[in-house]
C-alpha cells in the first residue's frame, strides 16, 4: 500500500482519491478566502459551524503572504494550528495554495513581492498598463512561489507525513488573465511574437507564431501555455518534498466567452489536452461550478480520464441535491459547495453584489440562506451509507434533472425499467436527482430529493412490471436498514422529497 494519499485505482478499477488504501468521497465544504487566516477566528466562528453540518473534508487557503512575511523567513504557526484543529474536529483537510495567483490576480502574494514590480514583473493591458496580476512570463516570481510552496510541502511532510490530515493540495486558484485575452508586458509581447513549441507543434500538428498556428485563439493559447507551464514548476518543486496529489481549478467558460472575460489561459475544459502538455505533474483538473448546469458541467470534466473533483459548488438549495448525482454518476472524489462555513448563520450573510458581477456568478447560485438543513439532510444519508456506496460504485448510478424542461428520464435494469419522474423546480429547494442501483435483478435501491419512481416493461415485451414490495431504507455505518413497509395509501409511487431519502423497491410480472 502507499504511503501518502494518491490519484489510484480502487478495487472495481475506478480512478480515486486513494487515502489509507480506501477510495475517499469528501462530504466537503470550502471556507470563505479569508476564515483560516487567523486561527482564532477559525476556533470561535468556523469549526462549530462545520460540524453542524456534518462535514469530513475541508478545503481552505493557505496564503504564501502568512508563510513568508520576510523573504526567506519561514512561519508555520497558522499551518500548525490549523491542523491541530482539525485533527480535533475529525475533519481532514485540502490545502489551497493561494501563490502567485489566484481569481485573475496576484493579491496574496507577501507584501515585499508586491512592493517590487521591477524584480516582479506584472502583466500589462493593451490600452489601460499594468494589471495587478503577475506576469506568467516573470521567472524570478515562480522560482520565488516554488521556492515557498516546496518550503511549505517539506513542513507538511514533517508534521503531516503519518497523519494524512491534508490530503491533496489545490495549486494556486483559478488561474488566468483578466480584463485582456493576453499579457501585453513587454516581456511577454516579445514571445508572444516567436514560435510556438515543439511539443505543441508536434501534438497540435500546427506550425507558426501564436497566430499563427491558433488564429484568434492563440492570444489565450499562449496564456494557458506560460501558466502551465509555471504551475509545472510550483508543482514539481512541491512534490518533490511530499508528492501529495495536486489539482488547479477553474473559473469556467461562460457568457460573455470572450477569454479576458473569464481568465485567460485558466484550466478550461477545452484547453486541458494543452495544460496536460505543459504540466504532466498536475494530477488533477477540477471545475467550479456556479452555473446553472451542473451535468454539463461535471461531463465537461469527466474527459480523458480526469476523475471528477468539485472544490467550490453553487451554495442554493439545489447543491444539496446535486450531491447526489455528482456522487452516484461520477463517483466524484468530494463536493465542496462555496463559503461553507456561512451557512449555519446564513443571516449574516450579505450578497456583495459587486464582488458578484466582477467574477460573473449569478446570485441565486451564491445565496446560501435555507441551504444547510437540505444539506445536512443530504451528507446525513451519504455518510451513513458511504460504505455500502463505495463498495458498490461499479454498479451505482446517478441522475439530475438538467433544466425547467427536462421531465424526467428512464433507468435501464435488467428485466425491467425504472420511469424516473422530476418535480417542478421551486426557489429555495432542492433540484431533483439522485443515486441508484440494482441490488440484485428487480429489486433497486434509490436514494435523492424531488423525484418520483415508477417500475415500466421494456421495450417489445409482453410482460407487464409492478411494484410489489416497498420499504423505507436507511443507513448506519454502511449497513441498510429496513424501516417502514409502504403500503395502502402510501404504496405505488415511490417519491423522495425536498429531504433526501431512500428507499428499497422489489418488482414483479403479471
Ligand atoms: C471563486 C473563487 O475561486 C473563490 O475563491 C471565491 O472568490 C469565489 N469565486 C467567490 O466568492
Amino acid at each position: 500500500m502507499k504511503k501518502f494519499p494518491y490519484i489510484g485505482l480502487d478495487q472495481h478499477g475506478l480512478t480515486s482519491l486513494m487515502v489509507d488504501g480506501n477510495p475517499w468521497m469528501g462530504l466537503a465544504g470550502e471556507l470563505k478566502n479569508s476564515s483560516s487566516s487567523n486561527s482564532k477566528y477559525m476556533e470561535e466562528k468556523v469549526w462549530p459551524n462545520l460540524s453542524t453540518l456534518g462535514l469530513d473534508t475541508v478545503l481552505l487557503p493557505v496564503a504564501w503572504e502568512s508563510i513568508e512575511p520576510e523573504e526567506g523567513q519561514f512561519q508555520y504557526d497558522l499551518v500548525d494550528e490549523i491542523l491541530a484543529q482539525a485533527r480535533k474536529n475529525n475533519i481532514r483537510l485540502v490545502l489551497l495554495w493561494f501563490g502567485l495567483w489566484k481569481n485573475g490576480e496576484s493579491m496574496y502574494v507577501p507584501l515585499w513581492v508586491k512592493r517590487d514590480p521591477e524584480r516582479f514583473i506584472l502583466a500589462q493591458h493593451q490600452f489601460v498598463g499594468r494589471s495587478v496580476s503577475i506576469s506568467p512570463l516573470c521567472q524570478p516570481a515562480i522560482e520565488a512561489d516554488a521556492k515557498a510552496f516546496k518550503k511549505l510541502m517539506a513542513y507538511l511532510r514533517q508534521v503531516d507525513g503519518e497523519m494524512h490530515t491534508v490530503l491533496m493540495v489545490q495549486v494556486e486558484n483559478e488561474i488566468g488573465f483578466l480584463g485582456s485575452e493576453y499579457d501585453h508586458s513587454p516581456l511577454a509581447e516579445e514571445a508572444f511574437g516567436q514560435m510556438i513549441p515543439n511539443v505543441l507543434a508536434e501534438a497540435f500538428n500546427k506550425q507558426g507564431t501564436w497566430s499563427e498556428a491558433f488564429g484568434e485563439d492563440g492570444p489565450e493559447y499562449f496564456m494557458a501555455w506560460h501558466y502551465a507551464s509555471a504551475v509545472e514548476r510550483i508543482i514539481q518543486a512541491g512534490k518533490t518534498e511530499f508528492p501529495l496529489p495536486m489539482f488547479v481549478n477553474a473559473w469556467l467558460e461562460q457568457h460573455p466567452t470572450y477569454p479576458g472575460y473569464y481568465p485567460s489561459g485558466g484550466p478550461i475544459a477545452r484547453l486541458i489536452p494543452l495544460w496536460k502538455l505543459a504540466a504532466p505533474s498536475i494530477d488533477l483538473y477540477a471545475p467550479d461550478v456556479y452555473v446553472s448546469d451542473f451535468f454539463q458541467a461535471c461531463q465537461d470534466y469527466s474527459i480523458l480520464k480526469n476523475p471528477l473533483l468539485l472544490p467550490e459548488v453553487r451554495r442554493d438549495p439545489v447543491t444539496a441535491s446535486n450531491a447526489f448525482y455528482a456522487f452516484g454518476h461520477h463517483k466524484a472524489i468530494l463536493f465542496s459547495p462555496f463559503g461553507i462555513d456561512e451557512f449555519v448563520d446564513y443571516l449574516e450573510y450579505k450578497p456583495n453584489t459587486a464582488l458578484l458581477a466582477e467574477l460573473n456568478i449569478d446570485l441565486e447560485s451564491f445565496n446560501c440562506a435555507g441551504t444547510s438543513p437540505y444539506l445536512i439532510s443530504s451528507y446525513r444519508l451519504l455518510r451513513n451509507a458511504r460504505p455500502f456506496l463505495l463498495s458498490n460504485r461499479d454498479k451505482m448510478g446517478g441522475f439530475i434533472k438538467r433544466s425547467n424542461h427536462d421531465r424526467g428520464c428512464i433507468l435501464h435494469g435488467h428485466e425491467c425499467d425504472l420511469i424516473i419522474s422530476y418535480q417542478d423546480s421551486l426557489p429555495g429547494k432542492p433540484g431533483s436527482a439522485g443515486i441508484w442501483m440494482e441490488l440484485e435483478t428487480n429489486t433497486f435501491m434509490l436514494m435523492g430529493c424531488r423525484f418520483s419512481v415508477e417500475p415500466i416493461q421494456k421495450r417489445n415485451t409482453s410482460k407487464r412490471v409492478i411494484s410489489l414490495r416497498l420499504e423505507e431504507v436507511t443507513f448506519e455505518r454502511g449497513e441498510m436498514l429496513i424501516g417502514r413497509i409502504l403500503n395502502g395509501d402510501e404504496r405505488g409511487h415511490m417519491i423522495c422529497g425536498d429531504t433526501a431519502s431512500c428507499f428499497k423497491m422489489t418488482v414483479g410480472y403479471v
